[in-house]
């Protein structure tokens, strides 16, 4: 039985009124069981959030990480900077982090196998862009971002991992996979993991992440496959955040 995962990706968004305001709402009001919750700020907010989750059962996680220990890399955050400031999770190759700063397979990998050494748990993002889709390459883009993973990594590395499979036509656009579209994928890439190990395929949670809001979660989240959701946009409205939980809980 696997525990449904809700992650609000707040990319780079709010100021500390913001991110004061959203969590006093969160707080309050996430379902206390059923379902495990976790916001993934920007990184200059983790120690404002980590104080204001105490006490709470949100949990915390960052939306990127260097694959460097640490050393001359201007800019960059270390993972033992985010054990520090209490993140548990962190999000890796989300397809902005791919597109626009051109993270490759590889570069994730060596992100992901930095990430299990240290201790946080990694939640690997995939997925394909409409073009692929639409040249029904969407198995096999999937399939590769998750190999070059597997291959470098080993699949023990995924025995706390966390996968998110968010179609990139699907991501602020409003446009959402439907449900059989979401399954398909899902079902395909536990079959993926259990082509490594059966074992760590039934376990692991595999999250849908696109325009999920709070009339479309319920349905989403019903499918067998489909063990919780990546949420950005909704992520940044108490009342939905809530709601997305609540139907990842039921
Ligand atoms: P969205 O973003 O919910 O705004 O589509 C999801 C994500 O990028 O993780």
């Amino acid at each position: 039985m696997r525990t449904a995962l809700v992650a609000g990706n707040w990319k780079m968004n709010g100021d500390s009124g913001f991110i004061s305001e959203l969590m006093t709402g969160l707080k309050t009001d996430v379902p206390a069981s059923g379902v495990e919750v976790l916001v993934c700020p920007p990184s200059v907010y983790l120690s404002q959030v980590k104080v204001q989750t105490e006490g709470s059962v949100i949990a915390l996680g960052a939306q990127n990480v260097s694959e460097q220990k640490n050393g001359a890399f201007t800019g960059e955050i270390s993972l033992s900077m985010l054990q520090d400031l209490g993140c548990e999770y962190v999000i890796l190759g989300h397809s902005e982090r791919r597109s626009i700063y051109a993270e490759t397979d590889e570069l994730v990998a060596q992100k992901f196998i930095a990430t299990v050494e240290t201790g946080l748990k990694p939640i690997l993002c995939v997925g394909e862009t409409l073009a692929e889709r639409e040249a029904d390459q969407t198995l096999e883009v999937v399939g590769r971002q998750i190999r070059a993973v597997v291959e470098a990594a080993g699949i023990e590395a995924f025995a706390d991992a966390v996968i998110a499979y968010e179609p990139v036509w699907a991501i602020g656009t409003g446009k959402t996979a439907t449900p059989e579209q979401a399954q398909e994928v899902h079902a395909a890439i536990r079959e993926m993991i259990a082509q490594s190990d059966a074992g760590t395929a039934a376990k692991i949670r595999i999250l849908y992440g696109g325009s999920v809001n709070a009339g479309n979660a319920a349905e989403l989240f019903a499918n067998e496959d489909v063990d919780g959701g990546l949420v950005g946009g909704a992520s940044l409205k108490a009342n939905d955040f809530v709601a997305i939980c609540q139907a990842a809980g039921a």
